[in-house]
């Protein structure tokens, strides 16, 4: 029997795409460029399976309802899903997969990461070193915010969220409260001691850093907006890895430059790559392209979740990842 075609709309680490050409018959994205809309349709149309990603265009309806669609299962890299219609996957009949837990660790790292680079000004202390600017140690110099035993507030508690509590509560001795209208069980709760509150502006009140893990899209965009922004304490800071679009980007740049808040780590951003220039030239910001699950053993394993889900279909099994 002749192997499932399956495209790979990206380059995917040398591991991932060995397990891929071992498997089916893949077409890899060997320069890595980004697909066009055309090349996304052709897709659908030559191959049995595609393996999107977060950068590529949105797999929408009018991708979906390519004429003479043989593609029947589409699995992205990666947890989020925003790029892909679902309710156009489910009208066209294509399942879709996602690849969560492979990435919770390494993208609750990078969380921690930006939240102590901000609160400690890292990145702007490191920028001075590199620049010679730096004339030696005082007691006065580049004060910044502790961290140990601050407010940490989730908006979602779920995977991701648990793994920066954990890391927050039991690192930093952070006291957890959180927001979530799909709760995790009293047992996870217990275990950080965390408090749950009844509303996203319960959190933004109490907390000293707020950190985002709640999808994008649909009601979540712009959930961060100059209002709620306005609710959270002016030493506060913002925490963002989750999808640009959940914050109002121009709202948070003014509440950056009006002293509303304290500062903002973020990894994702509106219009990625695009970065709002007001953001660039900001001090109590630090800035990622999206780094979240860029680990060599993350994105291996991405891979082969992406490809576990893709041969669990074709074996007529159902896959373990299915979102839609
Ligand atoms: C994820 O897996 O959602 C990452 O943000 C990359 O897509």
């Amino acid at each position: 029997m002749s192997k499932p075609k399956v495209i790979l709309t990206r380059k995917w680490p040398a591991e991932a795409e060995a397990k891929a050409k071992e498997l089916f018959d893949v077409v890899l994205n060997e320069d890595d460029h980004k697909m066009s809309v055309e090349e996304l349709k052709q897709a659908m149309q030559t191959a049995d399976a595609i393996c999107p990603t977060v950068s590529d265009f949105q797999i929408n309806d009018d991708i979906f309802s390519a004429e003479n669609r043989k593609c029947k299962i589409v699995s992205n890299f990666g947890v989020g899903f925003n790029n892909i219609d679902t309710e156009a996957a489910k009208k066209a009949g294509v399942v879709v997969t996602n690849t969560p837990e492979v990435l919770t660790d390494c993208t609750a790292d990078i969380a921690m990461g930006l939240l102590l680079c901000v609160a400690r000004r890292i990145g702007e202390g490191e920028r001075l070193v590199r620049n010679k600017e730096w004339d030696g140690w005082c007691p006065t110099h580049m004060l910044a915010t502790k961290v140990t035993g601050k407010k940490l507030g989730f908006i979602g508690f779920g995977r991701i969220a648990q793994a920066v509590a954990q890391k927050a509560h039991f690192g930093f001795g952070m006291e957890i409260s959180f927001f979530d209208p799909y709760p995790p069980s009293t047992e996870v709760i217990q275990k950080y001691s965390a408090k749950q509150m009844d509303s996203v502006e319960a959190v933004l009140k109490d907390s000293d850093f707020v950190t985002l893990h709640c999808p994008g899209g649909g009601s979540n965009t712009n959930l961060l907006n100059k209002e709620r922004l306005g609710m959270m304490k002016k030493s506060a800071f913002l925490i963002n890895t989750a999808r640009g679009d959940v914050v109002d980007e121009p709202a948070l740049v003014q509440a950056l430059k009006d002293g509303v808040i304290a500062g903002a780590g973020l990894d994702v951003f509106a219009k990625e790559p695009t970065v709002t220039e007001d953001l660039l030239t900001m001090e109590n910001v630090v800035l990622l392209p999206h780094l979240g699950s860029a680990t060599t053993e993350t994105r291996v394993a991405m891979g082969l979740r992406a490809l576990s889900n893709v041969k669990a279909f074709f074996d007529g099994n159902e896959p373990g990842d299915r979102v839609a």
